[in-house]
């Protein structure tokens, strides 16, 4: 078997979403069919997602607590040993380009300015700035968390935002009051098992929505967001706080690798059974004999298989 599957985000679905991922997937699917490698279909497939601006990667991605910065993390490997992460870059428009150059130095992970300083000297296109969406996106989060906080009766602290911080940038008044769960993260990844019997991932996020600046999610967390070997891949998609704290990619893997799951019956296991209900999360994964996708909320995917 050879081919990719390609996930936009858990938290939401919508007919765009899924034409999106379906794109994507055609686009890493004819690489494959042509003998190209997994690597070059993965990066093809994040790239087209990204550059759409219909998710939050890329173009699309989500704006931190200033309400004006995006900052954007990502992920390529590939079983052969090939590996590349950039996390908290700015200004730039496909970070999943600049992983796969950094892969090429010595330098495997990069963050922040020194990831910037390196994709102008790759001569990586910048960032187009914000997309409506994004902005309308960031106005509407801000607005269920003022209109929560009046309501004061809610008393979860979602994972990764933090009352003090959120008054500091004006979101929520200063005094007590209580935040919920209401989060606006989602991730583009794809998972591709080329006709040579190599396995590739790549993931990319803007992180998520009204986070603090210098904030990390699970993409680039080995074990958390992704995870790659001779078995195959995993990547996860969700609140990147609760999959790194559960270390979710690793576990989905180890039901795979270890426990001899099939992809779907891991991925399911683990959305449904590991995860709390209210914490959205999702995953996708592929072995040598077939693909799997599961999520405790909608999730936009897309796969495609050949013999
Ligand atoms: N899952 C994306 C993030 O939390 O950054």
């Amino acid at each position: 078997m050879y081919g990719i599957i390609v996930h936009g985000g858990a938290g939401g679905t919508s007919p765009l979403a899924e034409e999106g991922c379906r794109r994507a997937a055609e686009i890493g699917m004819d690489i494959l069919r042509r003998g190209g490698s997994s690597l070059d279909a993965v990066i093809a497939a994040v790239r087209f997602l990204e550059d759409s601006g219909d998710f939050n990667a890329g173009t699309g991605s989500v704006l931190r607590a200033d309400g004006k910065t995006i900052e954007m993390d990502a992920v390529v490997a590939n079983s052969s040993g090939m590996y590349g992460a950039v996390a908290a870059v700015r200004d730039i428009k496909n970070p999943v380009l600049l992983a796969l150059a950094l892969s090429a130095t010595t330098t495997r992970f990069l963050v922040g300015d020194g990831a910037r300083a390196f994709a102008r000297q790759m001569g990586l296109e910048d960032h187009p700035g914000p997309t409506p969406r994004a902005l309308e996106r960031a106005a509407q989060l801000r607005a269920l968390l003022m209109g929560a906080y009046r309501g004061g009766t809610l008393s979860t602290v979602a994972p990764g935002w933090d009352p003090v911080e959120l008054q500091q940038y004006g979101i929520i008044p200063e005094g007590d009051g209580a935040l919920f769960y209401a989060r606006d993260c989602d991730t583009v990844g794809a998972i591709g098992l080329d006709r040579q019997g190599v396995f590739a991932i790549a993931g990319s996020t803007g992180g998520s929505g009204l986070m603090r600046l210098g904030r990390v999610g699970d993409v680039t967390a080995d074990g958390a967001g992704h995870r790659l070997g001779s078995f195959g891949g995993v990547l996860a998609t969700g609140v990147g706080e609760a999959i790194m704290a559960r270390r979710g990619a690793e576990q989905v893997a180890r039901l795979i690798e270890e426990m001899g799951f099939a992809p779907q019956d891991a991925c399911a296991h683990v959305a449904l059974k590991v995860f709390p209900p209210e914490t959205d999360v999702g995953f996708i994964a592929m072995n040598r004999n077939g693909v799997g996708h599961n999520a405790n909320c909608p999730m936009s995917f897309h796969y495609m298989t050949d013999e």
